[in-house]
């Protein structure tokens, strides 16, 4: 039977909502948009088109897959974070906006007078902040490290797309071991998740996303706890640190950073009024 893209769109959404899918209506329309490669305007101008059998077959294996719960981005294999297009993956973190803070913290640092001309991304994932703010901080240059080197491949491929590889380098490894220079900015998502909070994680998250991308030891702080005591020897005099940090860790890693004497250390907000992270200078 010739399916309409509404009826599709329709029953898809259905589907989707009873597999305890939120925003079930919108990531069907994503999906279908994304099959006839197209946006979403098109459910609009052409709710009665027909679907060729390809078309349809295409759409119900990604509803399948977004019924598993699977991240839409995995689907669509690409994520917009800070109005850019980045690839992403099993192998890493999907860029959240609640992240565009440490980048409005870092820019507002740099407005108010700030020198960055070197950048250093401690847990680069997709490359989605550093790339970020290479694209902001036109003189910059970027190092971004990650102890996966399947993440690692998918950040460079993000810094070629946006065109940003001249500026950027990337090392396999753990966190400041082997870096040899200096920097005017240390920025760092570290895994911040504790262990036992992981079971209680939607499956979005818990089943798709990179275990090593979010577990942070017990309470959530080891990932902090161990750059903290080791980046400031690859840190130029008063340059920043910016840390995204959970909900409800700011107090602490705000302690870690002074007392091992850094100094103003400052909390800074999310959209949502979270304490989403923690800036210090060296
Ligand atoms: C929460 S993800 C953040 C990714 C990306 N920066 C973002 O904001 O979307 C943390 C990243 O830290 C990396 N990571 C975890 N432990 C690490 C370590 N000891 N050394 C280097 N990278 C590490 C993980 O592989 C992961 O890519």
């Amino acid at each position: 039977m010739v399916q309409t893209l509404q009826k599709a769109v329709s029953e898809a959404a259905k589907l989707l909502s009873g597999a305890g899918v939120t925003g079930a209506r919108r990531d069907a329309a994503l999906l279908m948009a994304n099959i006839l490669e197209s946006d979403v305007g098109i459910l609009y101008l052409e709710p009665d088109r027909s679907l060729t059998n390809a078309q349809y077959s295409s759409f119900q294996r990604a509803i399948e897959r977004r019924a598993l719960r699977e991240p839409i981005s995995h689907i669509l294999g690409h994520r917009e974070f800070w109005s850019l297009d980045f690839l992403v993956g099993p192998d890493v973190l999907d860029p959240r906006p609640d992240s565009e803070t440490l980048i409005e913290t870092v820019l507002m640092a740099q407005k108010s007078g700030q020198e960055i001309t070197s950048i250093l991304d401690l847990g680069v994932g997709s490359g989605c902040l550093l790339l970020s703010l290479l694209s902001e901080i036109e003189n910059a240059r970027g190092t971004g490290v990650d102890q996966s080197q399947a993440a690692i491949e998918i950040a460079i491929q993000n810094a070629r797309r946006l065109g940003l590889e001249d500026r950027t380098k990337f090392q396999h490894g753990n966190w400041c071991d082997g870096i040899g220079e200096t920097f005017d900015l240390v920025i760092s998502n570290p895994p911040y998740i504790p262990a036992s909070d992981i079971e209680g994680l939607q499956p979005e998250v818990k089943d798709f996303e990179p275990l090593s991308a979010l577990i942070g030891g017990e309470d959530g702080l080891d990932c902090y706890r161990d750059i903290v005591s080791s980046v400031k020897p690859r840190m130029n005099s008063n340059s920043l640190i910016v840390f995204e940090v959970g909900a409800g860790q700011a107090q602490q890693v705000s302690d870690l950073l002074e007392n091992s004497g850094f100094s103003d250390v400052s909390r800074h907000k999310d959209l949502a009024e979270i304490e989403r992270c923690v800036s210090a200078f060296s």
